[in-house]
């Protein structure tokens, strides 16, 4: 019997003890894993999955008639489907399975954006945007010579949506959000901005990234009201090389294909191609089968434990977290939005960011340092990076005091 269905699931020790790696230690010191928000530890059940799969009746999808492929295929397809209930979307025809984040954005400024826009159409993004939420539309720009503008950023980290109504002009065609940011933590009012830009012209396509999101909080996508959601599989204890495109079903029905390639065709003949239906129109080739497969996993992780659990033992640990952070006098906290996720970012005064991430390392923490991907969101602040800590479900009040007692090492031989 695998691992995972001899233990029950029941408190966040309970939790954590299901995440082998973070049972590991680091440079010979417990490991205080906080870099969820670059991606999540998985738990023994996703890991059962990926090598039950492989090792059990591993085969190709949609093609074999024989019981394995049948097996894998029915296993793959029924992924679609908890995405699509985790997400809410209407159906699951409306689940696209991408290798990422990334992937998913580049498939709408492709498959949508070149084929929808022109030039002088304008595309709003956010300063707030990861690299994957501005880079595409960049290539685009080049591509079709639309116009893009951004919504900017106060000091506090938080969206300046008091610019939105003068940004929307009768060209612009899409606006583009993140909805938690991975380098600041603040929680963007995604319900609200949709709001104002559909009272401004309910014709605007309307993207929101939550790679983020989708792991700290229930993400309903009916009721955001959007009309692309994407996410990435392996900030949500999944694999990586899985990410997820939702769209709105007759959006996706208008676009064309991204790519090209097997699966993805009705009929072709050496004169013309007839595409199939969404989403299988969007999946050229052979998927991320297992990756999928073990995102399916870790879905079901998550729901075993149940969001309302989730959320309170994140809020309570990143309310700790923050709180903990501002207190020291010898750090700059670098968004400081009341409206956070389990993420801080911050600077160590007369230290350099990479230098008080390598002391954190031999202490045994793990956190991220640099620019986490938002070069533009950190020009903001006139700075090049941050050090970052992130918490997930896993993390716990130890883990914030290790990080303490490694900033005040930092702090000694640093500052
Ligand atoms: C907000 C945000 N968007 C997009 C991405 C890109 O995710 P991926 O690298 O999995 O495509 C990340 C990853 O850090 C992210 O935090």
């Amino acid at each position: 019997m695998p691992q995972s269905m001899l233990k029950s699931v029941t408190g966040p020790a309970d939790w954590r003890a299901q995440f082998p790696a973070l049972q590991g230690q680091m440079n010979g010191r417990p490991l205080a894993f906080l870099d969820s928000a670059a991606s999540a530890q998985k738990p023994q059940a996703v890991l059962d999955k990926v090598m039950g799969t492989l090792s059990g009746y591993y085969a190709n999808i949609h093609r074999g008639l024989y019981e394995y492929s049948q097996r894998t295929t029915a296993e793959f397809e029924a992924v679609r489907g908890k995405m699509a209930k985790f997400l809410n979307a209407k159906s699951q025809n409306e689940i696209v399975f991408t290798s990422n984040s990334t992937d998913a954005i580049n498939l709408v400024a492709h498959a949508w954006g070149l084929h929808y826009l022109h030039a002088d159409d304008e595309v709003i993004l956010t300063e707030m945007e990861h690299h994957a939420g501005i880079v595409p539309w960049h290539l685009l720009r080049d591509l079709t010579g639309i116009v893009i503008k951004y919504i900017p950023v106060t000091q506090e980290g938080e969206l300046d949506l008091s610019k939105l109504e003068s940004l929307l002009t009768k060209k612009t065609r899409l606006v583009s959000f993140v909805h938690i940011s991975n380098a600041l933590g603040t929680v963007n009012p995604a319900e609200q901005i949709v709001a104002q830009v559909r009272a401004y012209n309910p014709d605007i396509k309307i993207l929101i990234d939550g790679s983020q999101s989708a792991v700290h909080m229930p993400v309903d996508v009916q009721k955001l009201g959007c009309d692309w959601f994407v996410c990435t599989g392996h900030k949500l204890y999944g694999p990586t090389g899985v990410g997820v495109l939702w769209g709105r079903g007759e959006t996706l029905l208008k676009m064309p294909p991204y790519k090209g390639g097997g699966d993805m065709i009705e009929r072709v003949t050496l004169q013309g191609i007839k595409y199939r239906e969404p989403p299988q129109r969007f999946e050229a080739g052979t998927p991320p089968i297992v990756e999928v497969i073990g995102l399916g996993a870790a879905i079901d992780f998550m729901e075993s434990i149940g969001w309302d659990a989730i959320t309170a033992h994140e809020h309570a640990l990143s309310e700790q977290l923050f709180k903990r952070l501002s207190a020291r006098k010898d750090l700059r906290i670098i968004g400081t939005s009341p409206n956070r996720a389990g993420i801080v970012s911050f600077l160590m005064h007369g230290a350099a960011s990479a230098d008080v991430g390598m002391i954190l390392d031999k202490c045994g923490v793990a956190v991220r340092t640099g620019h986490h991907c938002c070069q533009p969101l950190l020009g903001v602040f006139g700075i090049e990076g941050t050090i970052r800590a992130s918490l997930a479900l896993y993390s716990n009040e130890s883990d914030i005091d290790s990080l303490e007692e490694a900033l005040d090492k930092a702090g000694k031989m640093l500052a």
